[in-house]
C-alpha cells in the first residue's frame, strides 16, 4: 500500500494531463478553474487504495477514479447554485465568479466528461462500471432533491435526514470503493463490502461537513459558515434542536426575516445549549465504527486494513 499523499499524487498528475479544449472559454475555463481548485481528492484516492487493496496495481483504476473525481466537481457546481453558495475551496464559486448558466453548462460538460472518461481502459468491467456509476448518480440526484424539498418542512426525522445524506453524498463514497475492488477483479462480494465501507464512511463524512458548516473555521473549511442555517437546511443538528426546544424558539428562527448575522448566531447559541456538537461526534463516530467494522468481512493485508482504518478516523475529526 501507498499513503495517502502517493495516492493523491497519481490523481493530480492524472487530473494535470486530462486534455480540455480551449474554446468555447467560456465553456472549458470554468471547468479548469473547477478541477485546479484542489479539494482533498477523498473519493479518486479510495478508489485507487481499494484497487490495490484488493491486490492490483493502484493505476488500473486511474481513469475511473479521475471519473468520479470529475463528476463529484460536477455536482458541486449545480449544488453551490442551488445552496446560494459564494465560496468553495477559498475561492468564489462558478456561478459567482461567472454566471449561473455557465454553472449549468460546464456542469453538464463534466458530467459528460466524466462517463467519457469512466469508459477508458475498462475492459471487461465497462458494463458493471456504468451499471454502479449510473445508479450512484440517480441516488445523487434524489438526495439532492430530497435536500431541497426538507428546507421547505420542519417535521423533517432524523431517519429521512441519514436516508437523504446516503443518496446525495454517501453512495459516491462507496461507488469510489466499489469501483477500485471492480477494477481490481475483486469478486461481487468483496466489491459489495468495499461499497459499504465507502457508505458508512459518507454518512459519518456528510455530518461532519453539516458540523463545520456551522462550526467550522471558514480560512479552513474554504465555505461560507451558516449556509446551512440561512437555508434552513434540515440537518442533524437542527433537526434536533426543533425535536427538544419545547419552548418554540428554534421554529421562531426558521424562515424568519432577522439578520443573517442575527440567526446564525441565534441558532448556534441553541445548538450549543443542546450539546449538540459533542452529540454529533458520537453520532460519527459510531458511523466510523460500522465503517470500520465492515473491513473485517475483507480478506486485506494488514496495511491496507491500517490505511482504510486511518483514513476513517481522520474523516470525522476533519476541520476541512
Ligand atoms: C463536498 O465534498 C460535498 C460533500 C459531500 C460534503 P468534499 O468535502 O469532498 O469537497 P472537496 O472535493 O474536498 O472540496
Ligand atoms: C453536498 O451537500 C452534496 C452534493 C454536492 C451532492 P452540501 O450542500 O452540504 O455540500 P457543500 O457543503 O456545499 O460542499
Ligand atoms: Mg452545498
Ligand atoms: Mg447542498
Ligand atoms: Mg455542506
Amino acid at each position: 500500500m501507498k499513503d495517502f499523499d502517493e495516492y493523491l499524487k497519481m490523481v493530480n498528475d492524472a487530473i494535470a494531463t486530462m486534455k480540455l479544449p480551449d474554446t468555447p472559454a467560456g465553456l472549458y475555463d470554468p471547468i479548469k478553474y473547477t478541477l485546479d481548485c484542489g479539494g482533498k481528492r477523498l473519493r479518486p484516492v479510495l478508489a485507487l487504495a481499494a484497487c490495490q487493496a484488493m491486490g492490483k496495481e493502484p493505476m488500473t483504476a486511474i481513469h475511473q477514479a479521475i471519473a468520479i473525481e470529475v463528476f463529484h466537481n460536477f455536482t458541486l457546481l449545480h449544488d453551490d447554485v442551488m445552496d446560494k453558495a459564494d465560496i468553495r475551496r477559498g475561492r468564489p464559486t462558478v456561478h459567482r465568479k461567472w454566471n449561473e448558466e455557465t454553472a449549468i453548462l460546464s456542469g453538464d460538460a463534466m458530467l459528460t466528461t466524466s462517463s467519457m472518461l469512466l469508459a477508458i481502459k475498462c475492459g471487461e468491467h465497462l458494463a458493471s462500471a456504468f451499471d454502479l456509476f449510473n445508479g450512484t448518480a440517480m441516488n445523487v440526484y434524489e438526495g439532492q432533491q430530497f435536500d431541497m424539498d426538507f428546507e421547505k418542512r420542519s417535521d423533517v426525522t432524523v431517519e429521512e435526514y441519514m436516508e437523504m445524506i446516503r443518496l446525495k453524498t454517501s453512495v459516491l463514497l462507496g461507488c469510489a470503493c466499489g469501483m477500485g475492488a471492480l477494477m481490481a477483479d475483486a469478486s461481487f462480494e468483496s466489491q459489495l463490502t468495499f461499497f459499504n465501507y465507502g457508505v458508512n464512511l459518507g454518512l459519518a463524512f456528510q455530518l461532519q461537513d453539516d458540523y463545520l458548516d456551522t462550526y467550522g473555521d471558514p480560512k479552513t473549511f474554504g465555505k461560507a459558515i451558516g449556509g446551512d442555517i440561512l437555508n434552513d437546511k434540515k440537518t442533524w443538528l437542527l433537526i434536533t434542536a426543533l425535536k427538544e426546544d419545547t419552548t418554540g424558539t428554534v421554529r421562531g428562527l426558521i424562515g424568519n426575516n432577522i439578520s443573517p448575522e442575527e440567526k446564525i448566531v441565534r441558532v448556534r447559541g441553541i445548538y450549543d445549549g443542546l450539546n449538540l456538537p459533542d452529540r454529533i461526534h458520537e453520532l460519527i463516530g459510531a458511523y466510523i465504527d460500522s465503517a470500520i467494522s465492515c473491513l473485517d468481512q475483507l480478506e486485506i493485508m494488514p496495511e491496507a486494513r491500517a490505511f482504510f482504518i486511518d483514513l476513517a478516523l481522520k474523516s470525522a475529526t476533519r476541520n476541512k
